[in-house]
């Protein structure tokens, strides 16, 4: 779909960053996609040229090092680099709404001079770990103890599916202060990996987003300076609420990616597989399923921007986010599989990249909040509103 004129509002300066984004999508990542599938690695050479871009730091202002773009401007980053490789997408998004944006919002300037500009180039990468094995959608009820020790806080326990994991530098943690039964003690740290006692245990195989690492991470009695406490004692799960708010867009953006990368592929292929003495493209069947994936992504495109542009405007976002994640995730699960079906038993080879686009979908239903999660807001939001 063309996403030129998806939104007529937009200045064109989008149009031309998105160009520009397109561009190396299609020439440094797209090439690369597959292997990084099957190898179940991003390299390095590609996570240096994404920093080079300034597609790391995009909202990060540039007094920081970053880009200093606006939050719609990511959102179209990770939307055209997730086009051609979902992993490459969410360690963009990962990176960028989960590592970097809770230093940015929360952080005090000592705390932002001293990671931002690394974060915004890309020299480090950042992960955000509050899931845990008991812990998953109930982020609240997570068990990770941080124990003040006078100078510095000592943290103790697992966490669970971090993005990144692999290759961050920098952690934000969330721990317990206080041993509360809910999410009232909890408190968020800036976390630099190398840090004793920081160690990834198990590095998931998965069913899609191969090439970005899902880690298991250890913390042994892991040191943090009292001076890399985030946001404020105990305001721990207001940082990570905040946060997701965000990340939620990002990943809607993904999804919007995988959909819209999957989409091009099928309606070509239909202009150009003759079946009946015609392209299949000609039979209303073809034509219907080209249509309902149309609508889709264009609903999505839609939603995400109006959410992002309400982030730029400092508006209230949340429910926005969850209505842009919600919706763009259903979407992709249902492009990519009628992707597949327009180019039948090819779309379902390893041969054609839909299979990957199929499989690399799934997730955007799942993390950064479940879509039953995004329901819970969605309706918590609604429900308020009743006079
Ligand atoms: N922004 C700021 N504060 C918020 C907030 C928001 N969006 N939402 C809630 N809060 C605050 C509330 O105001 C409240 O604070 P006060 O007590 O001070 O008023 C507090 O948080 C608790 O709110 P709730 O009672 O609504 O909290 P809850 O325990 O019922 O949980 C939930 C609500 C929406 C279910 C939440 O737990 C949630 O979002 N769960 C899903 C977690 C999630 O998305 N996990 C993904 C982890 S990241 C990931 O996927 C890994 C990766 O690397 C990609």
């Amino acid at each position: 779909m063309d996403a030129k004129n998806t939104f007529q509002l937009l200045d064109d300066h989008y149009d031309e960053l998105r160009q520009l984004v397109a561009k190396f999508s299609d020439a440094e990542v797209g090439p690369l996609a597959k292997k990084i599938d099957v190898d179940e690695e991003l390299p390095t050479e590609l996570i240096k040229k994404l920093g080079e871009q300034g597609f790391l730091g995009a909202y990060v202002p540039e007094a920081y090092g970053g880009a200093g773009m606006d939050y719609l401007s990511y959102s179209i980053i990770v939307e055209e680099i997730s086009r051609q490789c979902a992993s490459t997408g969410v360690l963009v998004s990962a990176h960028t709404s989960l590592g970097v944006w809770p230093i940015l919002a929360f952080g005090t300037e000592e705390q932002k001079n001293a990671y931002l500009p690394k974060l915004a180039s890309g020299e480090w990468i950042g992960c955000f770990c509050l899931s845990e094995p008991n812990a998953g959608s109930d982020a609240g009820s997570l068990t990770t103890y941080a124990e003040d020790k006078g100078d510095y806080y000592e943290i103790q326990g697992v966490k669970n599916w971090i993005t990144n994991g692999k290759e961050a530098d920098v952690a934000i943690v969330f721990a317990k202060t206080t041993k509360t039964p809910n999410y009232k003690g909890i408190s968020a740290f800036i976390v630099e990996t190398k840090t004793p006692g920081f160690s990834v245990i198990k590095l998931e195989e998965k069913l899609g987003i191969r090439g970005s690492s899902t880690a298991q991470i250890a913390f042994d009695k892991v040191k943090v300076p009292k001076k890399n406490l985030l946001g404020g004692l105990e305001k721990g799960f207001r940082v990570a609420m905040a946060t997701l708010d965000g990340g939620r867009i990002g990943i809607a953006a993904q999804a919007l990616g995988i959909a819209e990368g999957a989409f091009r592929y099928a309606r070509k292929y239909s202009t150009e597989r003759v079946q009946f003495g015609a392209p299949i493209s000609q039979l209303q069947g073809i034509q219907f399923m080209l249509a309902d994936m149309s609508t889709k992504i264009h609903a999505a495109r839609l939603l995400i921007y109006d959410a992002s542009q309400r982030k730029n405007r400092d508006l209230p976002f949340s429910k926005q986010s969850a209505h842009a994640k919600l919706f763009a995730s259903e979407a992709a699960m249902f492009v990519t599989s009628k992707a597949i079906q327009i180019c039948g038993g090819n779309g379902f080879t390893r041969e054609y990249p839909l299979e990957r686009y199929y499989r690399d979908a799934k997730i955007t239903e799942i993390y950064e909040g479940t879509s039953e999660i995004q329901r819970v807001v969605i309706a918590t939001h609604e429900l308020k509103e009743v006079k």
